[in-house]
């Protein structure tokens, strides 16, 4: 387990990791509402698409508290309101929208079977979705094991490979998605060395991937983002190693903003591009990346460095938090029920019905 924790549920409230802290400052923020809950994830509190998911989930959880409603029907709608604004908190990764459909489902479905008077039903579906938000909470840490084991057959050891944003324990509840790769890897005894990509605008890689790599003692060394092609053509890299914030059909991938550049300098390199992607992370219901809602961000994310604003006033810029990686540049993409090879058109549809 993880010295520090980014979710957890304690003292009858959801606590978060501040990671906007981070490195410097190691300080946790308590939620007992649900609207803060979302601010939490719009101003990114929390961030990483599995944490993102959980956090939302536990949102929910907690609205059904807040509820006043003495019967049912007013019970759903507060949590279908709830719903949509904690969905609205951040539209690019697929876990936020999931993880709520999954205990709005669950509150249908028990409510639909309900035999006790409204009040105790609604009592008892309080508690059940807290319990479900816990239950998701700790799959999602088995979920990152799985995955990160069934990744070991592409690892060779020693390894060499390059990582982008953060994967890792910070952006799940633990071992996380790509950086749990990494994890299990170093863990196995393998000698993996790997190099962050820093992640503008919001460095991701040179804050919070660093600091779990140093925690973890894995041999590490961050690099700035345009760095990866040097780094390719002058080291043998192993492999490019990602996570994802939503998957389409296709198997095209969203992941942050730098990934397509990353993935098109490893293919000009013959080095395989891995993503890691939870199952949680597939979205069906699109076809191609093309219908992926790409989330922009505020201008002063790169007009200002640590508060000091670095371009002349009124700069135009343009700030995509995300990019997608088509499908042709992916060599895996790994998830916890294996790994799956082109073409994803056919091979995604065949990992989930199996
Ligand atoms: O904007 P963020 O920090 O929430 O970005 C999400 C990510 O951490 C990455 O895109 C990541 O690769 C997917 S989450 C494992």
């Amino acid at each position: 387990m993880s010295a520090f924790r980014s979710i957890e549920w304690k003292n009858d409230q959801l606590r978060l990791l501040d990671q906007r802290q981070l490195p410097a400052i190691t300080t946790y923020n308590d939620y007992k509402d649900y609207k803060e809950v979302a601010k939490a994830i719009t101003t990114m509190v929390v961030r990483g698409a599995p944490a993102i998911g959980v956090t939302a989930a536990f949102g929910l959880a907690i609205a059904a508290r807040q509820s006043a409603a003495t019967t049912m029907t007013d019970f759903l709608a507060d949590l279908d309101q709830a719903g949509a604004h904690l969905m609205a908190a951040r539209p690019t990764a697929v876990n936020l929208d999931w993880a709520v459909q999954h205990l709005l489902t669950l509150a249908k479905e028990t409510a639909e079977v309900a035999v006790l008077p409204d009040v105790v039903a609604i009592a008892a579906l309080q508690k059940t979705l807290l319990t479900e938000a816990q239950g998701l909470c700790q799959a999602d840490i088995e979920i990152c094991q799985q995955l990160g084991t069934h990744a070991q057959a592409l690892i060779p050891n020693p390894a060499t490979v390059i990582h982008h944003c953060n994967t890792g324990a910070l952006a799940a509840v633990d071992y996380g998605t790509a950086i749990g790769i990494i994890r299990v890897a170093h863990e196995q005894g393998k000698k993996i060395h790997v190099f962050l990509d820093e992640t503008r605008p919001r460095l991701q890689g040179a804050s919070l991937s660093a600091y779990e790599m140093k925690a973890f003692e894995i041999p590490h060394t961050v690099i700035v983002d345009g760095a990866s092609g040097y780094v390719m053509s002058t080291r043998k890299i192993d492999a490019c190693i990602v996570g994802c914030d939503r998957v389409a059909a296709n198997g095209d991938v969203a992941n942050k903003i730098g990934t397509y550049n990353l993935a098109i300098v490893a293919r000009a390199h013959n080095v395989p591009f891995y993503v890691a992607c939870p199952t949680s992370t597939l979205d069906m219901t699109l076809k191609s990346g093309d219908e992926i809602n790409i989330e922009e961000r505020a201008a002063t994310e790169i007009t200002e460095v640590k508060g000091q604003q670095i371009t002349p006033d009124d700069t135009p810029v343009f700030n995509p938090a995300f990019d997608v990686t088509p499908a042709d540049y992916i060599s895996a993409i790994i998830t916890e029920k294996g790994i799956v090879y082109p073409p994803y058109v056919d091979n995604l549809q065949q990992l989930l019905k199996a």
